[in-house]
């Protein structure tokens, strides 16, 4: 038998879009429930994505540090790795935030729900846990239900050397051998996890460039520390056939211009990118209107086209960042509440939270040319920076697009450590429109890595004093 309830504004999904949805429209004076099928809050940032990866960023990062400490008098033995202290460490930095979103929830009196929620119609969901079935009416649905991997097709189905994201966070061991397939965000954040837990890394990427969305010039410092780090980097190459040994070892073929090459690896991690959730919905049941690509389609009002449900995040298309859903879901959740708001951000910054981080925003020099955007620029190495020479990163760059004719920055992207920290900076200037000169007569504090950002407008309004550039 199932019960039947119904509330102002349900929420199916929650991630960092979908709890920011719901808490927005319950201090909004709404009353929400948020659905969520695993038994945790959190999504995939939280569980499975981004926080325990970063986490375990960190460990990377520190790992490689104290071996640089050698080059400058500081010695330590190697690394010992204990990975179930590793992994308690992770789970317990991702419970703790649980346990964050639990309270936020509690406080707000939003209810919340565990079960998959499918639609029944334009204003009606069933959501089925492992006891009970729920037929939840709503006045307003937003939907934040995410994506989940990409997999190539051949893959052995269901086994257990094949890694995705989420099984790669498990850190059940450390492959000797890892193929990384896709030379993307996630297969260059958790191949140097692996990488420095002791894992021989090698990385098959399809197109001719690690990172392809991003200007190359940002992705050749870290290109070359990675080229350090892992055994080897396979660019323009593809894998044709993947098949199981009975020890469960992978017996991998990659084609490239140079030829077919056959390679035995302990595992293999695929990050191929994401495909939205939609299929989990049976959205048909509704008018709500799926694009020819999976993705929902929804104005700058977050709404779809049946317009009492909205939605949000991955499912919504890409960018697919935590950062851009959360704007969304608040927007969604201000206009559902019958409040004024609209989802335009001049910029949303990518970063990529590898040793050394790679982050941009705004147009890029890729995007420009293709489009003929006209641009200038200013590029500050942070060879010249005092801060970035302290910490081993005179390989990083600061780089800044300017509108040629109002001088307003267009994008940036920045290379080195904190980058990712640095590129609000960025966003911050374009969203306020901000010239040259606002930010080169920007006070920053010296010595950080901050300055640098002041430095590249530096550079294009021709003020820079820590660089000798002859004038033409
Ligand atoms: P991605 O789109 O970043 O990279 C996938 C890569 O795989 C691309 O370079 C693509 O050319 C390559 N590829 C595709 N098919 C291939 C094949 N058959 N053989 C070899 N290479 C192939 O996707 P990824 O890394 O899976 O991440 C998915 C999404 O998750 C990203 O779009 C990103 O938005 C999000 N994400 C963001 C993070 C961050 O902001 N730091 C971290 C992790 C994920």
């Amino acid at each position: 038998m199932s019960q039947k309830k119904h509330v102002e504004i349900v929420v199916i999904g929650s991630g960092p879009g979908g709890y920011a949805a719901a808490f927005r429209a319950a201090d909004l004076g709404k009353k929400v429930l948020l659905v969520e099928r695993d038994n945790d809050l959190g999504g995939v940032c939280l569980n499975r994505g981004c926080i325990p990866s970063k986490a375990l960023l960190h460990i990377s990062k520190i790992i490689h540090e104290a071996k640089y400490l050698s080059t400058i008098g500081v010695t330590y033995p190697d690394p010992k790795i204990d990975l179930e202290s590793i992994r308690a460490y992770k789970n317990k930095v991702v419970s703790q935030l649980n346990n964050g979103i639990k309270q936020l929830a509690k406080a707000r009196k939003v209810e919340s729900l565990q079960g998959l929620a499918t639609f029944k119609s334009n204003d009606e969901i069933l959501v089925v846990s492992e006891n009970n079935e729920t037929i939840i009416s709503f006045d307003k649905c937003i939907i934040a239900a995410g994506s989940s991997s990409s997999l190539i097709p051949g893959l052995p189905k269901n086994h257990p050397s094949v890694l995705t994201s989420k099984t790669a966070l498990d850190l059940i061991d450390i492959p000797k051998k890892l193929l990384v397939i896709g030379g993307g965000v996630i297969g260059l954040e958790l191949g140097q996890v692996y990488a420095s837990l002791g894992s021989s890394v090698s990385v098959v990427e399809f197109l001719p460039n690690l990172i392809p969305g991003a200007d190359q010039d940002i992705v050749k410092p870290l290109h070359r520390r990675l080229k350090k780090q892992f055994s080897s980097i396979m660019l323009s190459s593809k894998v044709v056939s993947v098949k199981s040994n009975s020890d469960n070892t992978l017996v991998v073929e990659i084609q490239s211009d140079k030829g077919l090459k056959t390679e035995t690896y302990d595992k293999v991690l695929v990050s191929v990118g994401r495909k939205p959730n939609t299929n989990l919905l049976n959205i048909s049941s509704t008018d709500v209107f799926v694009n020819k690509n999976g993705y929902i389609d929804v104005d700058e009002y977050q709404r779809t086209s049946q317009k009492n449900i909205f939605a949000i995040g991955d499912i919504v298309g890409n960018p697919m960042l935590a950062h851009k859903a959360t704007h969304e879901g608040k927007v969604a959740a201000e206009v559902a509440s019958g409040h004024p708001a609209v989802m335009d951000p001049k910029a949303i910054p990518s970063v990529v939270y590898t040793d050394p981080e790679v982050a941009w925003t705004g147009l890029t020099e890729l995007e420009a040319k293709e489009n003929n955007i006209p641009y200038e620029k200013g590029e500050f190495p942070w060879a010249a920076s005092g801060k970035a020479i302290i910490l081993n990163a005179s390989q990083g760059k600061t780089k800044i697009l300017f509108d040629p004719e109002t001088k307003q920055v267009l994008g940036a992207g920045i290379v080195g450590p904190s980058a990712g920290d640095l590129i609000s900076e960025a966003a911050l200037a374009i969203e306020m429109g901000s010239d040259a000169e606002d930010i080169s007569l920007t006070v920053h504090p010296h010595p950080t890595l901050g300055e640098t950002f002041a430095a590249a407008a530096e550079v294009y309004t021709g003020t820079i004093t820590d660089l000798y550039i002859p004038s033409k």
